[in-house]
């Protein structure tokens, strides 16, 4: 696994609860120390709710090692991504690596928005490149997206729906273009309630109840931006925008200057809300 923010966090975590041998990699020890403490948060909570035998917590915690060398990794079967949705730095990382692994390594990435194919195109193995993109929070998202690009091999394919599943995912099959199927329809209607913000429609909370309670939604909008992340919404959306040049892939300013000063959302501890108080509150824009 590369990177443990959110997502590596989480995807590390299913993988060991699903009885893999788990190697966790990031660039520095308070990283890998945030990860761990991350996923031991996590399978806690769901022991505490009955979700989880406290022996397989720690079995899995058993099959979970961290690293900060990124040939900790290489002998791995699966090496998925989940680092800063920035193509350079994603690149750099999967040059050095296609020399350190064998060829049958299959290499996955998980990102919601830069097209697979242009990570595989700078490696010795196209052919076993795949997407495999996971949802916020993993432990508790059922889903995830298999992006099969062009050069993919159908061997490649199946063997990386078969892993997803494993996992005791539900699966669908994406097409290698930004955004995928989830955030192709969820990025527009997450920027369009920060739009409404903006214009006065509704206030946060006000937002947020109308799509609980009007959609059935499981959250509002501004409780899932805080989810997800301002900061890499809008890098998202940048990504998206640069793609397909279509406005509604443009990210408000009100988001941009949350980004710029850190207010990043449940990870940095106020976003839309602030979560140093119980329950969150809104927090002033
Ligand atoms: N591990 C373990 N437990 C966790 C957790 C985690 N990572 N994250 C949250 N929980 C716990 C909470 O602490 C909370 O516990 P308490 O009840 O004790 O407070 C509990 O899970 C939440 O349980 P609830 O009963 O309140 O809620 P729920 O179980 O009915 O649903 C949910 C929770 C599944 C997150 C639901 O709110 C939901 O589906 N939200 C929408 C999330 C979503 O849309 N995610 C996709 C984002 S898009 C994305 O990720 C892709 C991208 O690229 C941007």
């Amino acid at each position: 696994m590369l990177g443990c923010g959110l997502m590596g966090a989480g995807i590390a975590q299913v993988s060991a609860v699903a009885g893999y041998s788990t190697t966790v990699r990031d660039v520095n020890q308070a990283q890998v120390a945030r990860g761990r403490a991350a996923i031991e948060k996590s399978l806690a909570k769901l022991v505490e709710k009955g979700k989880l035998a406290p022996s397989d917590r720690d079995a899995a915690l058993a099959r979970l090692s961290f690293a900060t060398d990124l040939a900790a990794t290489a002998g791995s079967d699966l090496v998925i991504e989940a680092v800063t949705e920035d193509l350079a730095l994603k690149n750099r990382l999967w040059v050095e690596l296609d020399g350190l692994c064998p060829p049958g390594t299959i290499f996955a990435s998980n990102t919601s928005s830069i097209p697979i194919g242009s990570m595989a195109a700078v490696t010795r193995r196209p052919d076993r490149f795949v997407g495999l993109h996971f949802f916020n929070p993993v432990p508790l998202m059922p889903l995830v997206e298999v992006v099969r690009p062009a050069a993919a091999s159908r061997e490649t394919f199946e063997r990386s729906l078969a892993f997803a599943r494993s996992l005791g995912k539900e699966t669908v099959v994406a097409k290698d273009a930004p955004g995928f199927i989830v955030n192709l329809l969820l990025v527009p209607y997450l920027l369009d309630a920060v739009r409404a913000l903006e214009n006065g429609v509704g206030t946060v909370v006000d937002i947020d109840t109308a799509m609980r309670l009007g959609c059935g939604y499981p959250m509002g909008p501004f409780t899932l931006l805080d989810v997800v992340g301002i900061d890499t919404v809008v890098r998202i959306s940048e990504i998206m925008h640069a793609e397909y040049q279509d406005p509604r892939y443009w990210a408000p300013a009100l988001i941009r200057r949350m980004a710029a000063a850190g207010r990043h959302g449940r990870k940095s501890g106020k976003g839309f809300y602030d979560y140093s108080v119980d329950p969150p509150a809104p927090s002033p824009a």
